[in-house]
Parts: structure tokens; sequence; C-alpha cells
């Protein structure tokens, strides 16, 4: 038996093209692995009524780590339309596979490097280096969402003097998407947070919330981050504002080296972290539960380039260096990211988004030269 049983989940779109581009490094460092490949995405959906098929959800529990390619995600009624004819008006609903993939193996904490590597021309400043650390299963991607707004919770929903406006708005007119967040959550991923800047040496970690409106989600937010805090006297904890962040994120972004905050905060600033970087095309993230992991490209599926071998595979290749290290294959992993970091500093082989006209496997082919020098 392989040392490690690892799930390849290509998914929609260029998430096949990206996989290809990683197998292509996996393939060169022959780790004693086996890859198994899982059917997850749009397919699945059309023709199951599933884009998350349960046996793919069977697959992964007999691996040790997931990597992932891309997804494409579509709200409720194109997502109905798509469908396939003897499936449509069976009550069939769409959720997103790497949302319910994040739910269903409980990858509480989703962590995002954005460092600008040394002649990356899309870098809007080259010393930026910062990792957010995104609460991955709670806050508003819960999915406890109501329309239209039953009766019962409305009866309850009306002991809440605020709720006072809204009773008298018929509950066919009212939607309701609830932000949940646990202690126990809050813990978590700030507490990851803080372990991670202890050991990178950073001096300091951020809160990105709102507890000045969201008075108790955010509140908890930020209250169990002070706590966690004090158990880590060499690193200084910053509070801010969501919104102000984005202003400073544009402002100042070399300042800021550990982020944290809830789940749809830190899918927005991850989104405007990994632009200041050269883009998705750069944003790796890895998904990390108590006993499992799962690692992708920040980046969608991105339909119109689909098969052409034409997307930045960088994304997809630090994925990679990120499941590497939680396997334990550190210099692998070092060895990987030094190699997609001369590549980039070389400036010959790039991909047309960095100006180039390199395929993502060239690119990836490249890295893997790079990566096996002197070996
Ligand atoms: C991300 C993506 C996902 C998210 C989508 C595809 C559901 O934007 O990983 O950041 O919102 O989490
Ligand atoms: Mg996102």
């Amino acid at each position: 038996m392989a040392k490690y049983r690892i799930a390849c989940l290509p998914g929609d779109g260029i998430g096949k093209d990206v996989m290809d581009a990683a197998m292509i490094v996996l393939n060169a460092i022959a780790l004693d692995a086996e890859y198994v490949y899982g059917d997850i995405g749009w397919k699945f959906w059309k023709s199951e009524g599933n884009a998350t098929p349960e046996r793919t959800i069977e697959l992964l529990k007999t691996t040790d780590c997931c990597l992932f390619g891309a997804i494409t995600s579509k709200p409720k009624e194109e997502a109905e339309k798509e469908l396939n004819p003897e499936l449509k008006g069976k009550g069939y609903v769409y959720y997103s596979p790497i949302v319910k993939l994040r739910q269903e193996f409980d990858l509480h904490t989703n962590m995002r490097p954005c460092k600008a590597y040394e002649g990356n021309p899309l870098n809007y400043r080259d010393d930026i280096d910062l990792t957010i650390f995104r609460e991955n299963t709670e806050g508003l991607y819960c999915g406890v969402e109501y329309f239209p707004l039953p009766e019962e919770l409305m009866g309850v929903l009306s002991m809440h003097p605020k709720m006072k406006r809204f009773v008298n708005t018929p509950l066919k007119d009212i939607a309701l998407s609830c932000r949940i967040i646990t202690r126990k959550g809050a813990q978590t991923i700030t507490r990851q947070a803080f372990e991670y800047a202890r050991k990178q040496g950073k001096k300091s970690v951020t809160i990105v919330e709102k507890p000045n409106v969201l008075r108790e989600t955010s509140g908890l937010m930020v209250r169990e981050a002070r706590k966690i805090a004090e158990e880590y006297p060499e690193i200084e904890l910053r509070e801010a504002n969501i919104d102000a962040m984005c202003m400073w994120l544009v402002k100042n972004p070399q300042n800021y080296e550990v982020l944290v905050c809830s789940n749809l905060f830190g899918d927005i600033i991850s989104d405007l972290s990994a632009q200041l970087v050269g883009g998705l095309g750069f944003s790796p993230s890895a998904n990390i539960g108590d006993d499992y992991a799962l690692f992708e490209p920040t980046h969608g599926s991105a339909p119109k380039y689909a098969g052409q071998y034409k997307v930045n595979p960088t994304a997809m290749l630090l994925s990679v260096k990120l499941m590497l290290d939680y396997l334990g294959e550190h210099t692998w992993a070092q060895r990987l990211e030094d190699a997609v970091a001369q590549v980039i500093r070389e400036e010959k082989i790039r991909t047309y988004d960095m100006g180039g006209n390199n395929t993502t496997l060239e690119v990836a082919r490249e890295v893997t030269k790079k990566m096996m020098r002197g070996m």
C-alpha cells in the first residue's frame, strides 16, 4: 500500500487544465502516493441533480487529503434551468460542492497566502506577504436560509424589537440568511491564525470583522480573538472593520501579515488580496480540518478557457505546495515554492495573464525542471 492516498477532483472548466499541471509536478516528485480521481461538478448536477455525488464523499473518506481543481457555481434559478429535463421540478436544489465538502469534512480553516513573488509584473507592490485565515464552515455560509419566511419563524423573530419594522411585510416577500458563529468556530480560526503567526515569526494578527454593527456575531469573533491573543504575548492583535480593511489593503498592504475573519468577509478579502499579488492565478488555498484537508486554487472554473491550457497554474502549484506541507513533505514543499518563485523571477516562461504565451503545462514543466535541479 502507498504511504499516501490522495483524491484528485478536477471539477469543472480549467480545473482539469490545472490538475494536469499539478500532476506533472507530483509525478516528478514521485511521492509514495496513490492518486484517485473522483466525480464532482456541473456535469453531475445536470445529469444526477447532485454536483457532489455521495460516491465522491465516500471516496474522499478513503483518502488522506484532496487536491481540488475548480468548480462552476450558479444561483438557484440558473442551476435549475440547466438540469436534465427528466430531473426538473423534482425538488433538486443546487449546492456549491466546495462549500458542501468544507462542511461535510469540517474543514474549519481556510488558509490563503498572498505573496508578491519577485519579478511578477502583476504585483501591486513587491513587498506584500500576507496570509488570510478565513473561518470556513459557519457564518453566512452555514446554509440556513429561508424564502419565503416560515410563519413560525416570524413568530419567534417578532420577539426581537428590531423586527417590528418587518412584521407587516408579507412572509412571501421576506428572505432570510442566518449568520451563525459559534464560540468554538471563532476560537478555532483565531487560534490557527495565531499559531501560524508564531511559527512564521510574524509580529501581528489582524482580526477583520464589523462589531460596530454586527454586535453579536462579529462581537463574538473579536472577543474570542482578544482572549486567545493573551496566550501569544509576542504577537500584536490588531482590529479592523471589514470595510476599512478593504481600503487599508489597497493603501498599505505591506503593513499586514496575518488576517483572520469570518467566512464571507474572508471570501471577499481574499479576492481583494489575491489581486494585489497578480490575481486569482497566484492565490492558493488550504482547507484544513482536524483530520482531513483539501487544497485548491482560489480561482474559479473560467469556462471560456477550459481545455485550452492557457491559464496560469501558479495558484494550483502553490496549492500543491501547501498539500506537501500538510503531508509533512516540507523539503519538497520548499523546493516547489522556490521553483515557482524562480520561474516567475526569470520572466521567461509565462502564461498570457503575465504577458507571455506559454501554456499551463509549459509553466508546470519549467517549474518541475527547476524543482528537480541537482536531484
Ligand atoms: C472561494 C469561492 C467559493 C466561496 C465559491 C466558489 C462557492 O469564491 O473559494 O472563495 O465562496 O467560498
Ligand atoms: Mg471566493
